[in-house]
């Protein structure tokens, strides 16, 4: 009896379990979840429930293992069954082409067929499985012998615990692969560690690596980790008709998540254009890739050729062109923004990185340079990465020649020779002239820019020209120009063509809906979010002028700083006057309720909202959400934009992640709402 119910219990957990690891290879693997978040959790429970009352039927296996233990003091170091060799790099065509004329100069080998997959600029990691359960998994170490890292391992969820039965031949079998976190993932958890005031992590890669030498599993679990398989390796010698291509098949048949863009080529041509396109699309791909990696496909093929040193000869890493380079500092000039702010700028000697000449980078502030240690002529790093401004990372001394002296920070404006002031505890230094005309120069382009009024044909260089004309002195001079179209016609080089464009472009921005206008005005913190809850409050700059410092601190996300900023704005008689232009120019200078709703900052996105948020209530984000233009979904679904997601966020998280759902903490959300 008592053994009729163990069985009829312990049937039960097996059942639990696997429906469970289904899920999450749905979920972490296929990225195709097919039950709700809810539903999930209740599997998890219930099989939690049963474990915790019949220990006894707790597997190492079992889902709800995947955290356990207590943290390692030190790994303990490990061989590997079979060296875990490196790849030999091609860094030209000539190159590539010259490892297909190797591989084809083995007798027999016919026309050879390759492979080609991503190189994943990750943390390389074996996993061992035995009897079909993982076993070990060990970091590539020296290549001999690795670091015993199965309890780290273990917590990250495309990661099966146990393989499907049947589908390997042998006993065992060794998967190995690459660890990383996609783009998206590091950002996010880089934000969350911005706002708890930890050390941000420089780049997914090292985040990786850091994250798997953690000695508690507990800290990694929490952080996204994925891993891509590349290499079967069975213990039976299967390898004699086998492919590369077919083991990949096989290696997402075991769950795993392999590289949806791995290619099949039979001609060097092939692979060589197909690592160009990627070279120039690698931005689009979700995690970093620094290159291709080609493989002969025949196994068979694989074992004759060999390896020399520690590189196989059947394999070869095709690198994209870096994104970080080194290069001669010329100079260091300053830009003065249109707020004032001067910040210093690398003047380079060209350098040619992932696919662009760089000539300048940023060096953010006088701390930064006086940390780092750079001066002119030093030989410094310069890195690119995403879409950001390239920056300085580092600097040596320029070899057998003096080095310069320390940068001093200058104590004038450049452009209007005033006094540069930096305040207490602050980093960085501004003008406050504001007829400066590198700040005239900076409010107008702002005032033209895209989000703001959106003018083709003022782009930075015709507004230097404008201005330098004396035919702008600030915004409002723009809806003049019009009047004077036989002085712009006057300037070299500008045709009717040109003068009607720009003055099109003028009159067509009069359409623009006051919200625009508002965030145009340039008032420092009211970014296009500030600007929306602003018009939203308040319909109307009349409305608005009036407004006092308690006032607008009423309105959500609306504190004593961007309230104080908007009060001193409106108290400048040159800007109210500026205002009153504005409104004799024709420009929207209210919105009624149907058009807030229309020119929202969320408008066109939908949004899911879950877990604790500390602001405010979850009902309270939604109608924020809902008056700014977006709509609110209950479930994540790949029709679902972005997940804001509170502390404690349940198993919408995970599903969100799995489906490329942009992910928003509380304090990310609070920042669209007040910057974008
Ligand atoms: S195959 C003989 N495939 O590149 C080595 N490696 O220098 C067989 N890597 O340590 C490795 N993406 O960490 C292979 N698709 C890929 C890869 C890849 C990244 C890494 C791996 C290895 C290094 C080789």
């Amino acid at each position: 009896m008592m053994a009729g119910i163990a069985q009829h219990i312990s049937a039960k957990a097996q059942t639990l379990r696997d429906r469970i690891n289904r899920h999450d290879r749905l979920y972490y693997v296929e990225a195709r979840p097919v039950i709700s978040d809810e539903e999930y959790d209740a599997l998890f429970r219930e099989l939690q429930d049963l474990e915790k009352r019949h220990p006894e039927l707790v597997t190492p296996d079992s889902p709800t293992q995947r955290v356990g233990g207590e943290p390692a003091r030190e790994f303990t170091t490990v061989p590997h069954r079979l060296p875990m060799l490196s790849l030999a790099n091609a860094n030209s065509e000539e190159e590539i082409r010259e490892f297909d004329r190797r591989v084809r100069s083995l007798p027999g080998s016919g026309a050879p067929v390759y492979t080609c997959e991503m190189k994943f600029d990750g943390v390389s990691l074996s996993l061992r499985y035995e009897d079909s359960v993982l076993a070990a998994a060990l970091t590539r170490g020296d290549g001999s012998r690795g670091d015993d890292i199965t309890a780290n391992a273990r917590t990250i969820r495309s990661i099966p615990l146990r393989l499907p039965p049947g589908l390997v031949p042998g006993d065992g079998c060794e998967v190995r692969g690459e660890v990383l976190m996609t783009g998206k993932d590091f950002g996010a958890m880089n934000d969350e560690r911005r706002e708890a005031g930890l050390k941000l992590f420089v780049n997914p890669r090292n985040a990786t690596a850091g994250t798997l030498k953690l000695q508690d599993p507990k800290l990694v679990a929490a952080r996204p980790l994925q891993f891509f398989a590349y290499t079967l390796l069975t213990t039976e010698s299967a390898d004699k008709k086998g492919s590369h291509g077919a083991n990949l098949s096989l290696l997402k048949k075991l769950g795993f998540r392999v590289d949806d863009h791995a290619r099949s080529c039979s001609s060097i041509d092939e692979i060589v254009s197909h690592w160009r396109e990627w070279e120039g699309r690698r931005e689009t791909l979700p995690f970093d890739a620094d290159g291709i990696v080609v493989k002969v496909d025949s196994l068979a093929m694989q074992k004759r050729l060999g390896a020399v040193a520690r590189n196989p000869r059947w394999a070869i890493a095709c690198k994209f062109r870096p994104r970080s380079g080194r290069t001669v500092l010329e100079d260091i000039s300053l830009q003065v923004g249109r707020m004032g702010t001067v910040t210093p700028v690398a003047r380079l000697e060209p350098v040619f990185l992932g696919g662009t000449t760089i000539t300048r980078a940023s060096l953010y502030n006088a701390d930064y340079i006086a940390k780092l240690d750079i001066r002119i002529g030093d030989t410094v790093t310069v890195e690119r990465g995403g879409d950001v401004i390239p920056k300085v990372t580092s600097a040596v001394p320029p070899s057998g020649r003096k080095r310069s002296k320390r940068f001093r920070f200058p104590k004038f404006c450049p452009e209007c020779s005033e006094p540069l002031v930096r305040p207490e505890g602050e980093v960085q230094s501004y003008c406050e002239n504001n007829s400066c005309p590198a700040q005239i120069r900076g409010r107008i382009e702002h005032w033209a820019s895209r989000g703001a009024m959106d003018i083709a044909g003022l782009g930075s260089a015709n507004v230097d020209r404008l201005v330098e004309e004396g035919l702008l002195r600030d915004v409002a001079d723009i809806y003049s120009l019009a009047g004077r179209r036989k002085r712009l016609l006057e300037l070299d080089r500008w045709g009717e063509k040109s003068v009607d464009n720009l003055l099109g472009g003028i009159d067509e921005s009069r359409e623009k809906p006051f919200r625009n206008v508002l965030f145009a005005l340039g008032i420092r913190h009211a970014g296009a979010g500030v600007a929306a809850l602003l018009v939203d409050a308040y319909g109307s700059i009349e409305g608005l002028m009036r407004a006092s410092r308690d006032e607008l601190e009423q309105i959500d996300q609306v504190g004593p700083r961007i309230a104080e900023s908007i009060t001193s704005f409106f108290a400048l008689a040159a800007n109210r006057s500026l205002v009153d232009r504005l409104r004799k120019a024709g420009l929207n200078l209210a919105e009624s309720a149907a058009e807030k709703k229309k020119n929202g900052i969320f408008s066109g996105r939908t949004f899911v909202v879950t877990g604790a948020l500390s602001g405010r209530s979850r009902q309270e984000v939604k109608t924020l959400i809902e008056n700014l233009g977006g709509r609110v979904a209950s479930a994540i679904s790949a029709k679902v934009d972005v997940l804001v997601a509170g502390t404690d966020p349940g198993s919408k998280l995970g599903k969100a992640r799995a489906l490329g759902v942009e992910i928003w903490d509380e304090g990310t959300f609070n920042s669209k709402i007040t910057t974008s």
